[in-house]
């Protein structure tokens, strides 16, 4: 990780910055992008997930895990078209990449394979944000290079790693806020924080098998970061990465929404960061992929630990159970008729990939409880 420590900034011109670092990786800081924030008329915040796209090399890539009737004319395209399907019925704010997001031992060129993995987003112009997975690297370029290559692309709001941090494990680790309506009293303040992560893709500890795990460098920057953004307000947050928390093994079906078909394929230690979200206390969901045919959400000590459900064609599947994605939606109190307060409730909801875009396992993550209730001390903003 030192190679962080020889980082150098090249001021290029005075809008843009150039990032060189020793491995001779150029990177383009990302433009001043938008910033993000509630829309005024629904007063809603609106995040399509899509997890685990294992994009190759488009319409010559073969499709996975179908009917034997669906295997003629299903190509990387059908991945793709889904998206567009998804943002045409949706019209998310921010579309979340949660990781694998191409499949690298089946992309002949990582860039190119990503280009065209993420041209629906760019295309739609909604901004959008992307972790890593652990099929990631496995083309042309490293995980270092992947990372890179994303935050240079159009409309993202993909980070490389927090500028304030000098050594932390992994490549895109940031957080992102989403202001209140414009116009409104909370418009220039964070009404609801995203974290995005780094799971890692294996263990490079020899005596540790399986997958990697966020690791205590990225813990104490989220850490730190939490407790700077609850100073300003105690705005709710969601976190996306790529491998589920050893904790997702904690339910079965009497405690959760949706479906496990297979096992949690979390790192085979249990790294603490499941602790260190309960104990920051802004974070009340998680959104993960890597396990194509778990779909469920599950609620434990106050935080919701969800699967976005298996989104490519290209990616393994199971036969006759259709491709998905996972929606969430952040809405705000009304306080009166024309101004929106903070956030009153978080819910999710999965479409199928089938004819009609099926909606199914609708549920109510989190919600603002009334003043005058249970809750010990009502949520002030500021
Ligand atoms: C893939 O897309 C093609 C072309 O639109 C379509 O005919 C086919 O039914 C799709 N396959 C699946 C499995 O959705
Ligand atoms: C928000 O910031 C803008 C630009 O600095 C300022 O014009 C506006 O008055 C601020 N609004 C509130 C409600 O703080
Ligand atoms: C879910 O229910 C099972 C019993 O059916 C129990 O063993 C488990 O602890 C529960 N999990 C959570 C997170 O509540």
């Amino acid at each position: 990780m030192a190679r962080f420590l020889f980082t150098v900034i090249v001021l290029c011109s005075l809008s843009s910055l150039i990032f060189v670092n020793t491995l001779g990786i150029r990177r383009p800081a990302p433009n001043d992008a938008k910033q993000l924030r509630f829309d005024r008329k629904k007063g809603e915040f609106r995040i399509l997930q899509v997890a685990d796209m294992h994009y190759a090399d488009g319409k010559k890539t073969p499709c996975l895990d179908l009917l034997p009737q669906q295997f003629a004319h299903c190509t990387d395209l059908n991945t793709s078209n889904f998206i567009n399907r998804m943002i045409e019925a949706e019209k998310p704010d921010l579309i979340v990449f949660t990781g694998d997001n191409i499949f690298g031992f089946d992309a002949e060129d990582a860039a190119a394979s990503m280009n065209a993995a993420f041209a629906p987003a760019i295309a739609s112009k909604i901004p959008w944000a992307a972790v890593l997975g652990n099929h990631d690297q496995e083309s042309t370029l490293s995980r270092e290079g992947v990372m890179a290559h994303i935050v240079g692309m159009k409309h993202t709001l993909s980070r490389y790693n927090p500028p304030d941090v000098d050594v932390i494990d992994g490549f895109g680790n940031y957080n992102l806020e989403v202001h209140g309506v414009e116009g409104s009293s909370l418009m220039n303040k964070s009404i609801l924080n995203l974290y995005f992560l780094d799971s890692g893709d294996y263990s490079t500890v020899p005596s540790i098998p399986g997958y990697g795990w966020i690791k205590p460098s990225q813990q104490f920057w989220f850490q730190k970061t939490s407790k700077t953004l609850q100073k300003k307000s105690k705005a709710p947050a969601l976190a996306y990465f790529h491998i589920p928390l050893p904790e997702f093994a904690y339910f079965d079906s009497s405690n959760f929404t949706g479906v496990r078909q297979e096992g949690i394929s979390s790192a085979s230690v249990n790294s603490g960061f499941f602790t260190t979200l309960v104990e920051a206390g802004d974070v009340k969901a998680v959104f993960t992929g890597h396990d194509h045919i778990n779909d469920f959400c599950g609620k434990l000590t106050g935080i919701n630990l969800c699967y976005g459900g298996g989104f490519g064609y290209h990616a393994y599947g199971k036969a006759g159970w259709s491709r998905r994605a996972r929606m969430v939606v952040v809405s705000l109190e009304k306080v009166s008729h024309d101004e929106w307060g903070a956030v009153k409730s978080i819910k999710t909801w999965k479409r199928l990939d089938d004819e009609k875009l099926t909606a199914v396992d609708g549920q109510v993550l989190w919600s603002q409880q009334p003043t005058g209730s249970r809750r010990k001390k009502p949520v002030h903003l500021g």
